[in-house]
Order: C-alpha cells, then structure tokens, then sequence
C-alpha cells in the first residue's frame, strides 16, 4: 500500500487505526471526536507546491493531527489535466478537472488555491470566498493585483483568506507579521525575496560569470523556469512587496504603486567593483515608510549592499527578509523562499490555522486594511547614496565633463574609482569611470545622467546601483 493510500485508509477508517494504536478503552472517546467531525479539505492544484502539500499531508498525518488536535481529509483535488502522469501516488477519484466542484461540493470545508496565474485562481478564490469557504493560497500574482478586492469580499463574507506562501516561501513572514510583531510601527522592510534571481547574481559574484550564462546554468540546475521573465525582471519580487507592504502599514496598495527594475542589465565588471569598494549586488525589496509625510517608498532594484551587513551574505537560492520595528528592533528571516517541501510547509502551516479557526465561529484574521490609502513616495524624490559606472572613451576632459554635471545638480561625488584601459573592437581606447556619490534625490542624479546622455565620449546606458546602508 503506497502513501498515500495508507493516509486515507487512516482517515477514513480512523476506527481501525486507532483500535491499533490505543486499545479499546481510548477508541471510544477518539471515535465519538471524530464521526461527523472531519474538516474536509478542496486542493486545487497538483503541480509543484500542491503535490508537496499533498505528500506532507499523508506523511505527516498523524503529527499533524495530535498537533492540531484536528481530524481532517482531503476530499477533492482539481487539477488543469487528468491525463497528467504525476510523480506521486494519488486516488484518480479524488481528481476532478472543474475547480468548481471543489467550491460547490457543501462538505468541503476548506479551499486550497495552488494552480497560480492570476485568471483562474481569482474565480477561484473569489467564488470560494462567496461561498464563505475560508481559502489558503500561495498566490503572489493573484493577490498583488486582486488581494484588495478579495480581502474586502473576505471581510464582508467574514470568511478568511490565508496566504502565508504567498511571500518568501517557507519563511514564515505573514504571520509574523500578523502576529508576532503585531506591536511594532515598522520602519522598514529590506528583503532578497526572489531565489532565482538571487542564485544567478551569485553565480555572477562568485564565478564571474555573465548574466546570461549564469541564467542559462540557473536554468539548467532547475533553479530557474523555462520561462524566467516575472523572476529576472523583479516583478516576483515587487508581487511580494506588496503583500509585505499591505500587511506593514495596513494599507490597499496595488501593481502601479511600486518602481520595479531587474537584474538582466548588472554585469559582471559591476561586481568586481563592487567588491573592492566593500559591496555586494543584489536584487532588493525596499519598503520604507516616511514618518514625516506619512507615505510609503515602496521599490524592487538592484542594489549595492555593505559586504558586512547579514543581507549581503544571503547566497544561492535562499532568501532573507529584514523587518525593522520601532520596538523591537531589527529581526532578519533567513530560509527556503520557494520550492515543494519549503512552501508546502508554509501551506500546511496556514491550513491548520484555517482549521482552528473554523472551529472557533467568530475568530478571523487576514489581512484588513486599516489605515488610509498612504501616499507613496514618488521614485524621483527617493534618496540613497549611489554608485555611478561610465564606460568612456580614454580622452582629456571626459572626467571633467563628468565631474561638472554632478556640480551642475548638486550631486556630491563622495569617491572615484577607474579601471585600467582596454581597446575595443573598433580600436578605441576606453575605460570605466566610477563616481560613489553622496546621498541625494534620485531626480538629480537623472537629470546628470540625461545631460550626459548626449556626450559622444561616454555610452549612453551607465551602470547606476542604489547604496543601501541600513540603520546609518
Ligand atoms: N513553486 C514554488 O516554489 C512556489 C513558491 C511559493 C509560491 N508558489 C505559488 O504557488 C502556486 C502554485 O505554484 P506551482 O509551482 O505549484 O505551479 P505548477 O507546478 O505550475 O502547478 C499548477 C497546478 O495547477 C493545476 N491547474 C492549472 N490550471 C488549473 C485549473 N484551471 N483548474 C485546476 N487546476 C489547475 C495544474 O494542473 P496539471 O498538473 O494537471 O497541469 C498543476 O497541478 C502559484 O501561485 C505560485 O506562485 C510557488
């Protein structure tokens, strides 16, 4: 008898399982708890994270069960395609290909949102929540550009949405948030909330590699998807934000409020400078809140972090996420942001809260709002030290053509660097410019570089990377 097989056997003849492991005298009472006391639970989605919520289901029963104190069964799982060979083993009359079966089935307890995409997934948990069927998702798209409107439905119908998976996978974020530094005013969120695109820019880090070969290597090791768009051009991570963002300060936010730059233009030489001006390079969530205008700095770049703060040492495929709250302080959450077993245990968490919190009739939690819309605050008027990398060609006056635009704004130039001459292919001798300014508008150092923009001596895209020193 398989796994899975055998967790149903469990559930569904809890009878026989505990006369095995209790004896006569306990059965009785366990048995009474359990006939008609099932939580039945809707698994839409069978693919990556919805078959590791299924497995840690069945393994884990038993654990999960003495824990929450809870029996429960899953009654249906809704799949794209039931001709799908699947990894894991799984009673083809469990599977239905209508989402919809799940949400009209009326002992269905529970719904677990797992197919992704940001279509299907809002019927879905839409429909579940009008049902009044409390819905776990780990869907980032889908509540980055619909969670107002569902956590509103899920507030009028006092149904709760869970989503704890939705942001930095495994790590449990959401409910601390929630929960755990519910007594904070938080000053800041700085967070790598994106594997993929952190795996690759260590890659460039460590092996010197080109960011194209690093994605490709990425891509091979399965660390990257076939399509990587949404990871390397941050918008994963700008989803993520926002979630963050919404629990932090209480505030509907949506897919326009936040600036969103990717990883596809660092190259390699930014890494090695980086380096020796005490830097690392990595794709950053900052979420920031202005205390004096009572607005939100909300952007996903990537960014020059000090080589000795903890965030600069988050390699490969993991994540971290810093929380700065004015009483206590700042906490970092380190650990898996994505993958099967990391997210299933996210999943599972949320569907034992749901559990519990179906048994007590009045208790609800998700997210609210309860402020007013903050403000946020525009890109231009954000302000960070930077670092600025011209490629030029290697001519008398170019550094002073430099040097008197930053004048010309206001921007102090705080150190410079170059590299050692190189010909290129037309023969040209040049070589890159480095200027570490001081802490300035963001619209300042954009109009130096659009006025430069025009000099025939420097190229037209320089390297710009925001310095990010936290608690300065
Ligand atoms: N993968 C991760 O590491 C990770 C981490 C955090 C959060 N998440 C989130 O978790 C969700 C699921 O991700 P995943 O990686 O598990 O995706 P996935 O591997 O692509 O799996 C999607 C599953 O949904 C099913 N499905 C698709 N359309 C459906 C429909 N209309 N009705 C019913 N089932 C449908 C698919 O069915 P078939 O199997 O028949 O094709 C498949 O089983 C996404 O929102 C994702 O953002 C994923």
């Amino acid at each position: 008898m398989g796994k899975s097989q055998l967790f149903f056997a469990e559930q569904n003849c809890g009878i026989i399982y505990y006369r095995l492991e209790c004896g006569e005298k306990v059965l009785y009472n366990l048995v009474t708890r359990m006939i008609g006391n099932t939580l039945q639970l809707g698994l839409a989605g069978l693919g990556t994270v919805g078959s590791g919520v299924y497995e840690t289901l069945c393994r884990n029963y038993k654990l999960l069960e003495a824990r929450a104190q809870i029996p429960f069964a899953v009654k249906k799982i809704a799949v794209g395609n039931l001709a799908r060979k699947r990894d894991i083993e799984v009673d083809p009359a469990l599977l239905t290909d209508d989402w919809r079966e799940l949400v009209e089935d009326p002992e269905i307890d529970i719904i677990i949102e797992l197919i992704g995409g940001t279509n299907e997934a809002y019927k879905l948990v839409k429909a579940a929540l009008e049902a009044g069927k409390p819905v776990v998702t780990g869907n980032k798209a889908v509540l980055a550009e619909y969670g107002c409107e569902l956590f509103q439905l899920s507030a009028e119908k006092g149904t709760p949405l869970y989503f704890e998976a939705s942001c930095g996978g495994g790590i449990p974020i959401v409910q601390s948030l929630q929960n755990s530094l519910i007594c904070n005013k938080v000053e800041y969120i700085a967070g790598i909330i994106n594997g993929t695109s952190n795996y690759i820019l260590t890659s460039m880090k460590e092996k010197g590699m080109p960011f194209r070969d690093a994605l490709e290597e990425a891509q091979r090791l399965g660390f990257a998807e076939a399509d990587p768009s949404f990871d390397i051009n941050g918008w994963d991570a700008a989803h993520k934000a926002l979630i963050l963002a919404m629990l932090a300060y209480g505030t509907p936010l949506n897919t326009d409020k936040i600036a969103v730059y990717g990883i596809e233009r660092v190259e390699s030489i930014d890494f090695k400078l980086a380096d020796q001006l005490g830097y690392t390079i990595k794709l950053l969530v900052v979420i920031k809140h202005h205390a004096d205008k009572d607005s939100l700095e909300l952007r996903v770049q990537p960014s020059f972090v000090p080589k000795e703060y903890l965030l600069a040492k988050v390699d490969g495929v993991f994540n971290a996420i810093a929380v700065k709250g004015d009483i206590v302080g700042e906490s970092i959450f380190y650990g898996r942001g994505a993958g099967k077993n990391p997210t299933a245990s996210a999943v599972i968490g949320d569907i034992v809260l749901a559990m519990r919190e179906c048994r007590l009739a009045d208790y609800h939690t998700g997210f609210q709002p309860y402020t007013k819309e903050l403000s946020v605050v525009p890109m231009g008027e954000t302000v960070t030290p930077y670092y600025v990398r011209f490629r030029v060609q290697d001519r008398p006056g170019v550094i002073a053509a430099i040097a008197s635009k930053f004048a010309k704004y206001d921007v102090d130039i705080s150190a410079t660097t170059s590299t050692n001459e190189s010909v290129d292919e037309n023969g040209v001798r040049r070589n890159h410019l480095v200027f570490m300014v001081h802490a300035c508008k963001w619209v300042r150092l954009k109009y130096v570089l659009r006025e430069l923009a025009d000099n025939e001596y420097i190229d037209r895209h320089p390297a710009v990377f925001r310095i990010e020193n936290f608690n300065d």
